[in-house]
């Protein structure tokens, strides 16, 4: 997990704000940004450059590299920083609280706003990050992917999914999106891995979810990374999360991914509750059922 930001951004001032963003924008060109270009990419003078740079570096918002010449990058923390800049100056977020969840590539803490939100940041890259920033002399800029970029664009894609896809389909309703992260609202109930379903409630479940996936369908999409870990459960229904690798439904590997997400969910609801749910179940059916728009229930598709 990234360290939580929220306890630095009290100290920072504007100008801390405008060195964090000019390294960004330095990011897009080259993976260690030259400090020589520093005052440039954000408009602050050299002696506030010096100045701002210590301040940040002491807050692990940065961190530095001397090859060829003196480099700076932001670490994740500085990039969160931005990020929450960003909600806080039109009003998303009052404050950050606790960890909700640390997932394989996000960190997802509560935030104070008109209510209680969920944010998440996405850390697509990091790992390849920190192999390749700390590693020993990597340093060539002509395979630059920044972590940066890879995390943006999880975000956006999940974002975009959520916009799509709310309200038809039960998913955390978006409230906002800058740069790797999103606010949405928080999930009610707790993940399906960690429910104990009573056995006349576990085909209904299954039923739900999938009917889910069908709509999600319908409005032009494939969660492809369907899990008992992304599906929560509450009294009020299911809701389906973790939607950055969400794949268009006219995409060339839709339906095969279709069907691994309803393999998925079979596979596990059988794995746990095998007097409930059958063996017999045609997956490729049900999935094929999904897709038409038809699934009703796993009822259907299994003997006797
Ligand atoms: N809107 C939300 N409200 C409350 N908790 C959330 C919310 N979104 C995510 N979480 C929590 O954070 C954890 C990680 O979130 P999520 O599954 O979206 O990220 P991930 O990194 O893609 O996970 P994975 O490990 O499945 O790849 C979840 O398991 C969940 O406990
Ligand atoms: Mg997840």
């Amino acid at each position: 997990m990234v360290r939580n930001v929220a306890g630095v951004m009290a100290d920072l001032e504007p100008e801390d704000f405008y060195l964090l963003s000019g390294i960004e924008q330095g990011m897009r060109f080259s993976r260690w940004v030259n400090r020589e270009k520093l005052p440039e990419y954000s408009g602050l003078t050299p002696e506030e450059v010096e100045y701002r740079l210590d301040r940040c570096m002491k807050r692990d918002l940065v961190v530095r590299k001397t090859i060829q010449y003196e480099g700076y990058q932001l670490e994740f923390e500085g990039y969160d920083a931005l990020a929450l800049r960003a909600f806080s100056e039109r009003d998303t977020i009052r404050g950050v609280g606790a960890s909700l969840g640390v997932g394989k590539e996000s960190d997802v803490y509560e935030v104070q706003s008109y209510k209680p939100l969920a944010l998440k940041f996405h850390r697509e890259g990091y790992t390849n990050f920190r192999k390749v920033s700390r590693g020993r002399d990597y340093t060539a800029d002509r395979h630059h992917v920044s972590w940066l970029y890879t995390a943006r664009k999880a975000a956006e894609r999940e974002y975009e999914a959520l916009e799509t896809l709310f309200p038809r389909v039960s998913v955390p309703r978006p409230v906002d999106h800058n740069r790797h992260a999103i606010v949405m609202d928080k999930l009610e109930g707790v993940e399906l891995a960690r429910t104990k379903l009573d056995s006349t409630q576990v085909v209904g479940v299954l039923d739900l979810v999938l009917r889910e996936v069908a709509t999600a369908y319908e409005e032009g999409f494939v969660h492809a990374d369907m899990s008992e870990y992304n599906v929560a459960v509450s009294e009020r229904g299911v809701t389906i999360f973790d939607w950055p690798q969400a794949v268009p439904t006219d995409h060339d590997n839709a339906r095969e991914l279709l069907e691994r997400d309803v393999s998925n969910l079979v596979r596990y609801f059988r794995r746990k509750h095998p007097a409930e749910v059958s063996d017999s179940i045609d997956v490729p059916a049900v999935a094929a059922a999904v897709a038409d728009s038809s699934f009703e229930t796993v009822r259907a598709f299994s003997e006797g």
